[in-house]
């Protein structure tokens, strides 16, 4: 069995990743990118806190929940572990704005009006920030107020244990009622990113919300059954705030 540890994250190409994932916009994401709109939006509705503060984890070569929550923070943090990820999403927030293949996002987005005031590249490159971090290493401060974790826990491990260990370690850095959102491929065999191979561990709707709702309140887990690739059977999205039991790390 394929642990976290034993896969080549050293040799993953954040390119080829956004080739195959993102830079042709895949009907699934935009409807991800849709439900997260609205339901942060929900969340923030008529007030928004001052100084929140946002957290994506493994977010690898994807931009779009950081995106997604760029309205409501004063600061972003993109925790990720490969060190060619951490160049990539550098790259990102560089003054020079982030990479086009993130504008079809960007128009969804920008449908509801929380977003439409915000100038997106000027705004990423003032508060967010990028990190190297191990997410299990995360040493359950709960200092986030909002927070994101897409395709992470069930794509870095076959082992079960470690899938449970990823959702509570995201879990226990979400403050109380932090609104999160959390992205898992259904069914999953394993990814390829160009000439090498990634570990994953079968999640399906039933075992996302029998991972998650020890840890949230009003659990939304959307189904959802577009098959992108050969070796999974569609995605699922869960959203909620963070309530309940806090776990040892
Ligand atoms: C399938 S990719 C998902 C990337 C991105 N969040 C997305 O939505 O496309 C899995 C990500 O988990 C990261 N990862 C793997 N092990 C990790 C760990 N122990 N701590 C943090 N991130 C890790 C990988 O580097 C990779 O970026």
């Amino acid at each position: 069995m394929d642990r976290n540890a034993d896969a080549p994250w050293s040799n993953f190409d954040p390119e080829v990743y956004v080739d195959n994932n993102y830079r042709t916009p895949l009907e699934a994401d935009l409807q991800i990118v849709r439900l997260l709109r609205d339901y942060f939006g929900r969340c923030f509705a008529g007030s928004v806190p001052g100084s929140v503060r946002g957290v994506d984890v493994g977010a690898g070569a994807n931009l779009y929940p950081a995106l997604s929550m760029l309205p409501w923070c004063e600061k972003v943090l993109l925790l990720e572990y490969a060190p060619p990820n951490i160049e990539y999403l550098k790259r990102q927030i560089a003054p020079e704005g982030f990479g086009s293949e993130w504008d079809a996002f960007w128009d969804v987005l920008r449908e509801a009006p929380a977003y439409r005031d915000v100038e997106p590249r000027g705004r990423v490159s003032e508060i967010v920030r990028v990190e190297r971090a191990n997410l299990f290493d995360l040493d359950g401060r709960r200092r986030w107020d909002i927070g994101t974790m897409f395709f992470v826990a069930d794509s870095m491990s076959e082992c079960p244990e470690e899938f449970q260990r990823g959702v509570r370690c995201f879990m226990n850095a979400l403050g109380d009622r932090a609104p999160f959102a959390v992205a898992f491929m259904k069914e999953s065999v394993g990814y390829q990113v160009g000439d090498h191979r990634y570990p994953a561990y079968r999640v399906n709707a039933a075992r996302a919300r029998e991972s998650l709702e020890p840890f949230a309140a009003e659990l939304e887990i959307h189904d959802l059954h577009h098959v992108v690739r050969p070796g999974h059977e569609g995605m699922i999205l869960a959203l909620g705030r963070r309530e309940g039991e806090i776990a040892a790390p």
